[in-house]
């Protein structure tokens, strides 16, 4: 069990292509191990996600979980595909574990239907939506070197924690 080091904003390894995880790999016990620290690393950073590339490794593995919302599952999924995105478009908050202190808002479709692998390299395929979806999209946007700014298409609402706490509290924002 140990808490890695995010990568901030400005770190190359957040503006790469992530490769792809040899599944032969995936139940060997250094694997496992990274996985869990994943876990550790979001848990006491206090985000919802966290993506491996954050923890300057450049591979498509993705951790979730967000306690008490439901249809959120604690989830792992490596290799992962979005097959299909709904029609319906949902706006909103966002921070990233990689880009201290700030938030903004981000329209998203609201239904995905993903595949991937899960921890043990099982395949796991199914859909999400609210803030479920919401994540998805940005963890896997982290595997191809985008980040929630990139995203944003009104640099307008883009907002410091302070600010946001002050003119945004009724509002939640997601940090991933
Ligand atoms: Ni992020």
């Amino acid at each position: 069990m140990a808490v890695l080091k995010i990568a901030k904003l400005g770190n190359p390894v957040l503006r790469k292509i992530a490769a792809p995880v040899d599944p032969a790999d995936i139940r060997t016990p250094p694997f496992q191990r990274f996985i869990d620290d994943m876990f550790d690393t979001m848990y006491d950073a206090e985000g919802i996600g966290l993506a491996a590339p954050q923890v300057s490794r450049s591979q498509q593995v993705v951790v979730m979980e967000c306690p008490g919302e439901s249809g959120f599952p604690k989830t792992v999924l490596i290799n992962p595909t979005i097959l299909y995105y709904g029609p319906n478009q949902v706006e909103s908050w966002e921070g990233c574990l990689s880009i201290d202190g700030l938030r903004g808002k981000v329209t998203r479709p609201s239904m995905v239907r993903v595949k991937g692998l899960d921890r043990y390299g099982a395949p796991v395929d199914f859909e999400a939506t609210g803030l479920y979806a919401v994540c998805i999209q940005h963890e896997l946007d982290h595997l191809i070197g985008k980040l929630f700014l990139d995203r944003m298409t009104d640099l307008s609402t883009l907002t410091q924690l302070e600010e946001f706490d002050h003119y945004w509290r009724k509002e939640t924002a997601a940090v991933i």
